[in-house]
């Protein structure tokens, strides 16, 4: 019997999930199907229990759903626990496993990818909600030479900052303490896309030869890279190599199986007008 795995999500139809784990099945010669579900809010474990009734074998669960998943998973891995969010799903027969894959694949796509290596590098990540708490803390275990965490309400960067655990050194600060700082590095984790907002980011944060890395992506360049490329920097990425990359580790969580990502990020980049820019 074909094994089910889906996307629960609110809203979803716009997910590209599906797609991507259709590519993969077929290139892994896995015999799957996965489809994309509708949760209703108040209603995201009764649509998961439901799923494992009909046969589900696992999930992935995107926005607004990964804290509850988080709380729903009756097992959890070491870095879904850090997260705070679960964002794969692997139904046991008396376990329901949750894992969190988007710290990885960031990771891969920044440096298998786009061969950016962190290590000894000046990190920026703007943001301090559920995208940041998911990917802070793999990125300070790949050992920045610094890591600093900016958020439009500055407590909430200082207490991630704090609760983080590695050597790297780290700190939480408001935008405007920026002034003065420059970046190898800068990741975009913020939700400010979505409304059109720039970030009052001061001039000077993107470091000569610098990544502006967006974990957004869209039908057209985002206004975080937008104004990222007008302050000078020198590359700039959105977040489509990241949902390949995340889809891909949860495939192998649940398949035992890693898929190659170049022809899916490629398909995705051509499906889009999103940036993958080199200046
Ligand atoms: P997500 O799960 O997508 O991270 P979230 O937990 O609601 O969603 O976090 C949204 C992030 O985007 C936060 O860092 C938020 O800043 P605050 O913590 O100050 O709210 C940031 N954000 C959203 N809209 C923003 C805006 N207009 N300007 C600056 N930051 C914004």
């Amino acid at each position: 019997m074909t094994d089910r795995y889906c996307v629960f999500g609110n809203p979803v139809g716009h997910s590209k999930s599906p797609a991507i784990h259709a590519a993969f099945a077929a290139q892994c010669r896995q015999d799957l199907s996965y489809e994309a579900i509708l949760a209703p809010r108040e209603g995201f474990a009764d649509s998961v229990h439901a799923f494992i009734a009909a046969g589900g074998r696992g999930a992935n669960v995107t926005v607004p759903f990964k804290e509850e998943a988080y709380r729903l998973a009756t097992r959890l891995t070491a870095r879904a626990e850090r997260a705070g969010a679960v964002n794969t799903l692997v139904f046991g027969t008396d376990q329901m496993l949750g894992d969190n894959t988007d710290g990885a694949g960031l990771l891969r796509d920044l440096i298998d990818n786009l061969g950016r290596p962190i290590a000894g590098k000046r990190v920026l990540l703007l943001g301090a909600g559920g995208a940041a708490r998911g990917v802070a803390g793999p990125l300070l275990d790949a050992n920045p030479a610094l890591l600093v965490i900016a958020n439009r309400t500055a407590g909430k960067a200082r207490d991630l900052a704090r609760c983080l655990s590695g050597a790297a050194e780290r700190r939480g600060c408001a935008y405007p303490e920026l002034a003065g700082l420059s970046f190898d590095l800068v990741i975009n984790a913020t939700s400010a896309s979505l409304g059109g907002v720039m970030l009052p980011l001061p001039a000077g944060v993107f470091a000569s030869g610098s990544l502006a890395y967006d974990m957004m992506y869209g039908q057209q360049t985002t206004p975080f890279l937008t104004l990222a490329g007008n302050q000078g920097a020198a590359y700039l990425a959105d977040g489509l190599g990241m949902l390949a990359e995340q889809a891909a580790e949860a495939f192998a969580v649940w398949r035992g199986v890693r898929p190659e990502t170049a022809l899916v990020i490629a398909w995705l980049r051509a499906a889009t007008s999103g940036a993958l820019v080199t200046r």
